[in-house]
């Protein structure tokens, strides 16, 4: 019912003609110009409320659906972010299943499967079947998603090309019961619609698993699910991930990325926002949402480092009473306390809010992926862009098996998760081609990347990563982010200029002496001939010379 009076409305105001056959009032009438004038009233009936889902729905390119390929990405991305976050968050070693099943040509079954907490059955019509809906967005805590859109919107992109409900099975602990579910979106809605629920047996003791069905396609190259699987495993040597491609029985089974180490990446503690960036608006939002009762213990009891001394500092510098009622404070006294906000002095945010993932675990990680002949690492200290701590981490591979004619190899990644796609619009290669390559002994057309055997890895945790767009492949140019990853990479180029110097240095001598080496038998039946040597003292001359030559290197 509700249904079809929507759609009545969605129609537009069609001109009508007036009983009796006289014509339309003149507003909706053609105009000279052959034009339709709608008056504001007859605008009025076609204003209305969209929801979020219609939303996505028209814009999927917005969520990273914008083609088949991509899509299938996406969608596996989507499912193995929540698997890490959720056993993250329970303290949970995490054994995650990828399959992708071919079902046509154009059509794939994706199955992501974790041993993690497992989904209340309350929540998994919500979770699974409605936008905008999940445990991450209101918090600042360092995790894969945090948007509350990755997992519904990739069922409901299923059901879009399909007609396919997703597939839940879920369960909580050894003495819950199993459940499945399937269930739909309803996107005039932005509402679950639930098609089956039941108990169903499952040997797994806690987890879940969901399985989507699309239209998608299956490539190879830097965009491929394949590469995301390696990249992510790469960033998270605690997970072990089985990944089962289409047709899999054709191209030779399952891969198994097994556990680097056994340590779960440290509890990373929810903060409260940090003073320095927070904006004016959000300021005065805060003054009405807080449960303090002075302005005193407002600015020290809901941001992280300002302690009673500095929220005194601020208010008096800000000539607002620090018994002041926050929610009573005028725009302009919020002004104020906001630029006296900024020239306090305030610590740096608690850095145990991001989990790096260690220079130790980088260079194994890169020492994994490729040959090479200098490895290097480096993790930044936290700061903040506004108002949010974030941390740079940084890693280089050079020389060995890496091709040296090509513009160099650089993953990025936000919150362990690797960013495939918009890599023109990013920070990291912002900071990359915005470095001084070749004072590091690389070469670098003019605002590109350097050109030299090297592999690249950035890294950006945060509480919250600023994202270009929904689909999270980009992050946005602030200032302080790029300035950070670029004495990150200043850093590894210091370290990888030393190495290279070294070895060209190192050729150079070895090409000396091969030079000399090749010379000495000559020297001696010069001096044969000079001095009238026999052939025994000839052959003396050789051993002598090559003996000071090879003393020489130990020198
Ligand atoms: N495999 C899972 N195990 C346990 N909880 C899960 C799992 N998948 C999703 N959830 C819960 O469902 C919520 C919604 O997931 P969804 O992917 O839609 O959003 P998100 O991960 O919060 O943010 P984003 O849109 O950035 O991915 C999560 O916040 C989490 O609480
Ligand atoms: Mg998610």
């Amino acid at each position: 019912m509700a249904d079809r009076r929507a759609q009545t409305k969605r129609k537009p105001a069609a001109p009508r003609k007036a009983p009796g056959g006289r014509r339309a009032p003149a507003a909706q009438r053609a105009t000279a110009a052959g034009r339709t004038r709608s008056t504001a009233a007859d605008l009025a009936k076609q204003q209305r409320d969209i929801s979020v889902s219609e939303f996505f729905a028209k814009n999927r390119h917005l969520l990273g659906f914008d083609n088949p390929s991509k899509a299938l990405l996406t969608t596996v991305k989507e499912g193995v972010d929540n698997s890490l976050d959720a056993c993250e968050e329970a303290g949970i070693l995490p054994t995650v299943r990828v399959e992708i099943h071919q079902v046509s040509e154009t059509r794939f079954r994706v199955a992501i499967e974790d041993n993690g907490p497992g989904i209340v059955r309350k929540q998994v019509p919500k979770i699974f079947g409605s936008l905008l809906y999940g445990s991450k967005f209101h918090r600042l805590r360092q995790s894969r998603g945090q948007q509350g859109i990755g997992i519904s919107a990739a069922g409901m992109y299923g059901l879009l090309t399909t007609g396919r409900p997703v597939l839940i099975t879920t369960r909580t602990g050894r003495t819950s019961e199993a459940h499945q579910l399937e269930l739909v979106i309803d996107t005039r809605k932005n509402e679950p619609k639930v098609k089956r629920d039941e108990v169903v047996p499952w040997d797994r003791e806690h987890g879940t698993r969901v399985e989507i069905e699309l239209e998608g396609a299956y490539r190879g190259g830097q965009h491929s699910v394949d590469a995301y699987i390696r990249q992510i495993s790469l960033a998270n040597p605690h997970a072990e991930i089985t990944y089962v491609p289409p047709r899999a029985e054709e191209h030779g089974a399952s891969h198994v990325f097994p556990r680097v180490t056994d340590a779960i990446p440290p509890e990373t503690a929810e903060i409260k926002p940090h003073p320095y960036g927070v904006e004016l608006g959000v300021l005065m939002q805060m003054f009405r949402d807080t449960r303090a009762r002075n302005l005193k213990s407002c600015l020290s009891g809901d941001f992280s480092r300002i302690s009673p001394r500095t929220a005194g500092a601020i208010c008096g510098a800000a000539r607002v009473a620090p018994t002041r009622r926050p929610s009573e404070i005028s725009r302009e006294e919020a002004e104020q306390i906001h630029q006296a906000i900024r020239k306090a002095k305030i610590m740096a945010p608690p850095t145990d809010c991001i989990a790096p993932i260690g220079e130790a675990l980088i260079e194994a990680a890169l020492r994994a992926e490729v040959k090479a002949d200098f490895y290097a690492a480096v993790t930044r200290r936290a700061t903040v862009y506004r108002g949010n701590p974030f941390l740079v981490e940084a890693g280089l591979a050079y020389g060995g098996d890496l091709p040296g004619e090509e513009p160099i190899t650089v993953y990025r990644y936000a919150n362990r998760v690797p960013l495939q796609y918009q890599q023109g619009g990013c920070a990291i290669t912002r900071a990359v081609t915005g470095t001084d390559w070749k004072s590091y002994q690389l070469q670098q057309p003019r605002g590109a990347l350097p050109i030299g055997p090297a592999l690249l890895m950035v890294h950006i945790a945060s509480v919250w990563v600023p994202f270009t767009s929904e689909s999270k492949e980009a992050i946005a140019h602030y200032p302080e982010i790029i300035k950070e990853i670029r004495l990150g990479l200043q850093e590894c180029g210091r370290r990888v200029a030393t190495h290279i110097r070294r070895r060209r240095r190192d050729a150079d001598e070895a090409k000396k002496r091969a030079y000399i080496e090749r010379y000495i038998p000559q020297v001696a039946i010069g001096l044969q001939k000079i001095l009238e040597l026999s052939d025994g003292e000839r052959d003396q001359v050789v051993a002598n010379l090559a003996d000071v030559l090879a003393r020489s290197r130990k020198m």
